[in-house]
């Protein structure tokens, strides 16, 4: 991780900043998939959201909102990116780390995501295939999940706890 880089909890006043590294990063038609739409309206968990920044910049940013899978309390995990002109360093890692270390210390049970298996595997997570059940398409390899109390199964619905 670059020393001068700074990994905190995202805040209030960089909702536009983050938006917009999202907007780069996934482009329009992030609006159309599953994860994306069940994000839509709900508030991301400002316990597990974080920042990269350097020289005041944001250059990276990961959300996670909360969840059920079933009756169980859990997290769906994204958006996560980095500014192109900042890849490669470490920073993708660096907040995944993060902010998954941040959901340990909540009641969630697990954490899910849809995203590239060879990216976040190392991480923990493992496919699930059709044992997480989106409410909406997905492909079903990018399907992942990590235990972090125990396995979940089921039904994915947007309710807080
Ligand atoms: C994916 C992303 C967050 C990685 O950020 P980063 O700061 O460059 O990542 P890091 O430097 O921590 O890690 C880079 C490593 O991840 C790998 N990697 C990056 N994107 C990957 C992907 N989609 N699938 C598999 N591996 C990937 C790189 O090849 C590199 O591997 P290496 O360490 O063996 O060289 C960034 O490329 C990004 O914002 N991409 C666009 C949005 C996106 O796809 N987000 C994730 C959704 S799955």
């Amino acid at each position: 991780m670059p020393p001068d880089l700074n990994i905190r909890p995202e805040e209030a006043s960089d909702a536009d900043a983050v938006e917009n590294l999202y907007a780069i990063a996934f482009g329009p038609g992030r609006f159309s998939r599953t994860a994306y739409r069940m994000r839509d309206g709900v508030p991301h968990d400002p316990l597990t959201s974080f920042v990269a920044e350097r020289n005041g910049l944001v250059i990276g940013a990961i959300r996670q909102t909360r969840i059920r899978v079933g009756e169980a309390k859990a997290y769906l995990l994204g958006p996560l990116a980095v500014a192109e002109t900042a890849a490669k360093q470490g920073i993708g890692r660096g907040l995944l780390k993060r902010s998954i270390d941040a959901a340990r210390g909540t009641a969630a049970d697990a954490i899910v995501l849809v995203g590239d298996p060879p990216f976040y595997g190392p991480s923990g997570f493992d496919q699930v295939w059709d044992a997480i059940l989106m409410p909406g398409p997905v492909e079903r390899h990018r399907l992942l999940c990590l235990p972090l109390k125990r396995m979940v199964s089921g039904p994915v619905s947007v309710a807080t706890w």
